[in-house]
């Protein structure tokens, strides 16, 4: 079976490398904030651009801890897309402000700025712009709308390391850039982990408090603070598999341009790139109707591949208490209100892609897309 993404192969690439990190934390005296994370940290920053880095343990608490040190909480709105992993608004929930979803982009995929600025109002107090499956969102018009309205910018790049816009890193626009390394991300932990970016001094130091009780250096809360500590052993792996990240994501761009290829006559929608900006691909995200029957057949023929997302974050009944829907019509709560969230919802399909896929496995993945297609019509 060939797998949408498959962290093991990337494990194997780096053993000796990976076994020398974790011997490197057995044989050190901290487990937990130590050396690795501090050097995670920096190298981390300097790999995007950035003048600092926090780690976290994982890519919610990044979006969450963000918030915070930006002073978002309760009664607070902040705009993000409904067409995102549902972690994106749990992140938001989980400091007590509302997410108000808007419609994406239909091409793209990603949010529609037009639409985020009609939504918004006297409580907006932030965007959650989402680089979702590495596609950098639209971030001239975001900035922008930041600016002349005061409002906070954190971008969610939890499936975008590497990824450009105008030549910069994704999350050094905003105030912070947010980053998982679950393992199937660009760059992957054995187990959990996140960061955040930030150019601003002033900030880190704050998430660096609220990562750990609210504690400030001498251990006495400042604030009310969580635990959520990169651990160790995950920093140390995290350092170990780095320094091949850019290679990584050249390799998802190489493979991303020879499924462009091989699929263009074949009937699908294939990813349209945002203008001036370079695609993270840790998702090769293409659209066809009759999606599910395509989905089914490529399974018989050995290949999973993924849907991301098939039920939009304003459809999880959980989360009814925390959004808000504003449509293209305006504010209100109807639930046919994103039309091209529900749209992409029904028809995507997320085809394999990590680095150790070799050009002979692309081609095989995009003959059985064909034959799929053909005979799910
Ligand atoms: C777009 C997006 N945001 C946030 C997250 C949350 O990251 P984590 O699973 O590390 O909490 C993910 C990860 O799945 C994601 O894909």
């Amino acid at each position: 079976m060939i797998f949408t993404s498959y962290p093991k192969a990337q494990t194997e690439h780096y053993a000796k490398e990976i076994a020398a990190a974790i011997s490197r934390v057995l044989d050190s005296p901290t487990y937990i904030l130590g050396e690795e994370t501090r050097s995670f940290e920096k190298e981390f920053a300097a790999f995007c651009g950035a003048a600092d880095a926090v780690g976290v343990a994982n890519g919610t608490d990044a979006i969450s801890i963000a918030l915070r040190g930006c002073g978002i909480g309760p009664g607070d709105e902040v705009i993000t897309v409904s067409h995102t992993a549902i972690a994106t608004v749990a992140a938001i929930a989980a400091v007590g402000a509302t997410a108000v979803l808007v419609d994406v982009d239909p091409d793209t995929m990603v949010i529609n700025a037009a639409l985020a600025r009609a939504a918004i109002g006297p409580k907006t107090k932030a965007i959650v712009a989402v680089h979702l499956y590495g596609q950098p969102a639209p971030m001239d018009e975001l900035t922008a709308l930041a600016k002349e309205h005061g409002l906070v910018l954190v971008e969610d790049c939890a499936q975008a390391h590497g990824a450009r816009y105008r030549g910069q890193h994704v999350g050094t626009f905003g105030h912070a850039g947010c980053f998982s390394f679950y393992p199937t991300k660009n760059l992957g932990a054995i187990g959990d982990g996140g960061a955040v970016i930030t150019n601003d001094a002033a900030l880190a130091a704050k998430m660096r408090q609220l990562r750990q009780y609210g504690w400030d250096t001498d251990r006495v809360g400042q604030s009310v603070g969580v635990n959520s500590r990169l651990d160790e052993i995950q920093a140390a792996i995290l350092r170990a598999k780095l320094p091949g990240l850019a290679g990584d994501v050249d390799r998802r761009r190489q493979i991303a341009d020879l499924y462009a290829h091989l699929l263009k006559d074949a009937g699908l929608q294939l990813p349209v790139a945002i203008p001036n900006s370079a695609h993270g691909f840790n998702l090769y995200v293409v659209r066809i109707a009759g999606r599910d029957r395509v989905l089914a057949r490529l399974a018989e023929a050995g290949i999973s591949a993924g849907i991301h997302y098939a039920v939009p974050a304003h459809r999880h009944p959980g989360y009814a208490h925390c959004i808000r829907v504003v449509g293209s019509g305006g504010a209100g709560a109807d639930a046919d209100a994103l039309p091209e969230t529900d749209r992409i919802a029904a028809t995507v399909l997320s085809l394999p892609i990590y680095p150790e896929l070799t050009d002979a496995q692309v081609d095989k993945i995009a003959q059985a897309v064909k034959q799929s297609v053909r005979s799910s019509k």
